[in-house]
């Protein structure tokens, strides 16, 4: 792969393997506690999810639909997510009646989540719970229930694997921390 990413790049926090290892322990798990279930849905958060979800439900082996929706929360250059939440793309599927499981790149403020997940449990699923790749504790502003977390890591700006620098490098297979002196000096 290119380099194009490395002088942006300070380290790597979660190399590929690492991450591969992790979400096949959670696709495990996942499938263990759904067996038997007949209308297990996973729902991505656009863009972020994409590659967490690619992955995960591979490591499904509970029959189960895909849906995605997009959500924003703040734009090109901000590293804090706004409290206003703005649903950019809605899902197609019903949520009536099914075992809904939503698959996030990362929790940070938790802003995000606490106006997704009531606006999902007014559809009337079955159960609803919450798979999230990385967890930002420490910044943590509203209380979110987590069912599943892949990795706790602390405060600091990540990018790669989904999670985007200014909307590029989401294809990076690993989770790499941002030179933010890097990037002021030559912003993408
Ligand atoms: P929250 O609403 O503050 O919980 O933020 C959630 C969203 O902010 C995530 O879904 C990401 O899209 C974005 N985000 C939060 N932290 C980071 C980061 O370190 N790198 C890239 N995106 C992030
Ligand atoms: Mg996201």
């Amino acid at each position: 792969m290119s380099r194009h990413y490395q002088p942006y790049l300070k380290e790597v926090l979660i190399d590929e393997e690492s991450l591969q290892a992790r979400i096949a322990q959670l696709g495990a798990a996942i499938s263990e506690d759904y067996a038997g279930c007949r209308d297990l849905i996973l729902i991505c958060v656009l863009k972020g999810g994409v590659m967490f979800l690619a992955d995960l439900t591979r490591h499904i082996d509970v029959p189960h639909e895909i849906d995605f929706m997009a959500v924003s929360s703040y734009g090109k250059g901000a590293r804090q997510s706004s409290k206003t939440i703005r649903i950019d793309m809605d899902l197609s599927a019903n949520l009536s009646g099914k075992h809904v499981l939503i698959v996030e790149d990362i929790i940070d403020s938790g802003h995000t989540l606490d106006f997704v997940l009531p606006m999902l449990s007014a559809r009337a699923p079955a159960s609803l719970r919450l798979c999230t790749l990385l967890n930002k504790q420490s910044r943590r502003e509203v209380e979110i229930p987590v069912d599943y977390i892949g990795f706790e890591i602390e405060d600091r700006f990540v990018f790669g694997y989904g999670l985007d620098l200014d909307e590029k490098f989401r294809n990076l297979p690993f989770i790499g921390v941002v030179d933010l002196d890097a990037l002021r000096e030559n912003p993408l």
